[in-house]
This record gives structure tokens, sequence and C-alpha cells, in this order.
């Protein structure tokens, strides 16, 4: 049997609140360390299973990466300097990790295979490995069904022009990241614009990028020598998102949030939270690199709305939350194009539905996102499942904490490892 925690509601969150580092910024900022030229540091970096395994691989293949007091020194080799490895490199739980040394590797001169747990093994991976093969990247998956594990070979890379058929992060980091064994110009033609951590680290680096609204383009100099850095990783507004949930809907709460990444391309939450009528300022705001700032978050009367889609790629890991937040509403939500939420760690749509109805709450779901009717109460205790999905655990959580009146529980909750470990102590302590 599942070991289950249970949740119980509190009447108001008062209090400071310090987010956990940024998940995203810290595999990027390992990654150009090991390939930077000598020691870089890294100041909080995130130490959870996800970015562990960006850690690890690098170690696999040479890199010398330990923690020295409080931060982390990477000793980078440059851009040929990755070993080979027998062994498979095990990206455990994590797309990133997969999918982002995917295109770092196929420029290297040796041979290597990336593989995942059984949640990574079933998530798709044609979407790196077509752009890549485009590349000319000697990339495939060992699976029929082009899951991983993923060999990958040596081969002479050119750029491409790659009008991306979906909005993602890692496909477009995966892509640059392979230019670099280029010397030419790689032009990416994004859907919609997602996360731009990669392109801001590389700015920051002296390279060679332009981003014009959805146009973004790299023109490679294989003389370039990337440098050592100094790599600091504020919150992570992903993670500050649940307690942001859980303030917004718990009577008289008012919660402080220290140090979170505002990064526009993250914080799609934060405007459809405001237009569902939540009270949230800005309290300070420093937009040198990863703008990063405090939060107020207070007790907030919310409506339902029709999402934007344009914001979806923007707060893709926090609609999960949206479905919380509708509960508590008054009216209807709806969102759609968010096909996505059925390839991340767990089928988010499904998991969302199958647990609701456990507890009597309603939701539709459609291929591509839900609806629902709010306010309502959950109408029976019951233990929910997070599907070992980090996400889910930390949302079901969220809405645990809402209501008084039924036992709650989850199980497989310890998945919250795989992004923030301290989850459950922050939540009790809050
Ligand atoms: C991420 C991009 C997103 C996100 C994931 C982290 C990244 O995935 O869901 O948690 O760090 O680039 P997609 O690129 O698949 O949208």
């Amino acid at each position: 049997m599942n070991k289950t925690i249970e949740i119980k509601k509190k009447d108001s969150i008062l209090g400071t609140y310090n987010p956990p580092p940024d998940k995203s910024i810290s595999h990027r900022s390992i990654i150009f360390a090991a390939i930077g030229r000598g020691s870089s540091k890294i100041h909080n970096l995130l130490e959870a299973d996800d970015c562990l395994k960006t850690v690890n691989a690098f170690k696999q293949i040479g890199i010398k990466i330990n923690k020295v007091n409080r931060h982390y020194e990477v000793k980078g080799k440059g851009l040929f300097g990755l070993k080979p490895t027998n062994g498979v490199i095990d990206c455990g739980n994590s797309g990133t990790t997969l999918r982002l040394l995917s295109g770092l590797l196929s420029g290297q001169k040796n041979k290597y295979i990336l593989d995942g747990d059984s949640s990574l093994q079933k998530r798709p991976m044609k979407r790196i490995i077509s752009p890549l093969t485009m590349m000319g990247a000697n990339i495939k998956s060992l699976r029929s069904n082009k899951r991983c594990p993923v060999l990958i070979k040596p081969a002479k890379l050119n750029s491409i022009t790659y009008r991306m058929p979906i909005a993602s992060a890692q496909v477009k980091s995966a892509l640059l990241l392979a230019n670099m064994y280029t010397d030419s110009t790689v032009k990416i033609i994004e859907k919609k614009p997602s996360r731009d951590h990669t392109e801001k680290i590389m700015k920051k680096l002296g390279f060679d990028i332009k981003i014009d609204n959805k146009i973004i383009k790299y023109k490679s100099n294989s003389s370039f020598l990337i440098p050592s850095s100094i790599y600091n990783i504020p919150g992570d507004f992903s993670q500050a998102a649940y307690f942001i949930t859980l303030a917004l809907l718990t009577e008289g709460s008012k919660l402080y949030i220290k140090n979170v990444n505002l990064n526009p391309t993250r914080t799609g939450f934060l405007q459809v939270v405001k237009e569902m009528g939540a009270n949230i300022e800005t309290v300070e705001i420093d937009k040198k690199g990863e703008p990063t700032g405090d939060l107020l978050v207070s007790y907030s009367k919310l409506h339902g709305i029709k999402i934007n889609e344009k914001l979806i790629p923007l707060m893709i890991d926090e609609i999960p939350l949206i479905a919380v937040l509708a509960i508590k509403a008054k009216g209807i939500t709806e969102i759609k194009s968010a096909q996505e939420l059925r390839y991340k760690e767990s089928d988010r749509l499904q998991v969302l539905k199958d647990n609701f109805n456990k507890l009597g709450l309603k939701i539709d779901i459609y291929s591509d996102g839900f609806k629902v009717k709010g306010p309502q109460k959950v109408k029976k205790s019951n233990i929910l499942d997070s599907n070992n999905d980090h996400r889910m655990a930390m949302t079901f959580s969220i809405l645990a904490s809402l209501f008084k009146n039924k036992k709650i529980y989850i199980s497989n909750y310890k998945s919250v490892n795989i992004s923030y470990p301290q989850f459950f102590n922050v939540l009790k302590e809050i």
C-alpha cells in the first residue's frame, strides 16, 4: 500500500515565503558552466532530483562539480571537452536534462545513450529527434515509438531555419545548444513565445544571439570560447505559484514572497490570476538579466475567466493550479489549446479529472483543456494520487489545504522530491 500524507486547512496564511531556486535556470547554469572554460560558481543551485540528474550526467562525462560551502564549483572543459562514457546517462524523471543534453551531445565526438525513468520513457522525443536530424545529427530512438532511450553518435552539424510546431523551451534550447557546433546561423521561429532562460544566459556569456519577439537567431562562431562565470539563481516562480494560490484562496491571508524570478516568459499565471481578481502587488523588481522581485499576495475573491491561449506556454507548469483556483472562483473558468499537459510527467488533464472526481468536484476535460464552474465544495473524503508527478502532488496538496470539512490524503507524495524536496515542510511552516 502506498504511503499517504494528510493535509489539513489552516485559517489564514501570514508571513514571508522564500521560494526554492529556479529549476530551469539551475539546469542551464550547470550546462553552460560545464562547457565554459575554467571554473564557474553557481550560487543557489536547486538541489532536487531533476537538477541532480543534470549534475550527475556531467560528472559521468568528465566534468568536476563540487559543492564548496554553499555554492557549486564547476570546472568547465570547453565545448569539446566532454568525455565518452560506456554507461547509459540516466536522466531520471527530467525532460529538461534529456532534451537539452540531446542537443548538446549531438555535437560531440563521442557516442552517448540517454535514458530516463518509466515516466520519461512515455514522453515524446520526436520533437527533438526531428529537428536535430535536420541539423545533421545522428540521433535516434532505441524504441519503435520515438521515446527514450535515445542513441547519439558523432556527426557534422549544420544550421537550419526551424518553425516550431509546438511551443517548447526544451526543444528551442536543444537546437541552440546543438548550433554551438556549427559555424553558421540557426533561425528558430516560435509558435508562441516560451521561457527564454537559455537565450538570456547565452547573451550574458557573449554569444551572438538576437531575439525579435518569436524569432531567435544565433550565429555560431567556432573560435568563440565560452567564458567561466558566476551564476546566481533566483527563486522559482512555478513553485511560488502553489503558495500564491494558497494565500489567494485562504481568507485573511497576506503572504510576502521574496526573491522570485519574474521573467515575463514565466509569469503568465500572474496575468491570469490578476484577471480573475487577485490582489497581488509587485513590491520591488530588479530588471537586470533575469528579472527578479518580491510579491505581496492578499486573500482575494476571484471570478472565472476564459484563458487567453497566448499565455499557455508562459504558465505551462502552473495550469493544474488554475483548476484549483477555478473550484473556488465564482463562475466558469475555461482553458483550451493546452494539449501539452497530456505529455508532461503525467497526463495532467486526466489526472486532474480522476482526482477531482474522487472528492466529488466537477471538472469537464477536453482533449486540450478543461472547464470548471465554481464555487464548489469537496463532497467526499478520499485519497488523491499524484501519479508520481511532482506538480500534481503539490497541486493536490494546495487543494486539500483549502477545505476543512473532509479528510484528504495524498499518495505518491514523495514525487515532490523531483523539484521541491522541502515542499511539505514549507507548507507546514506556512
Ligand atoms: C522547461 C520547459 C517546459 C516546462 C518544464 C521546464 C525548461 O517544458 O514544462 O518544466 O526548463 O525548458 P516544454 O519545453 O516541454 O514546454
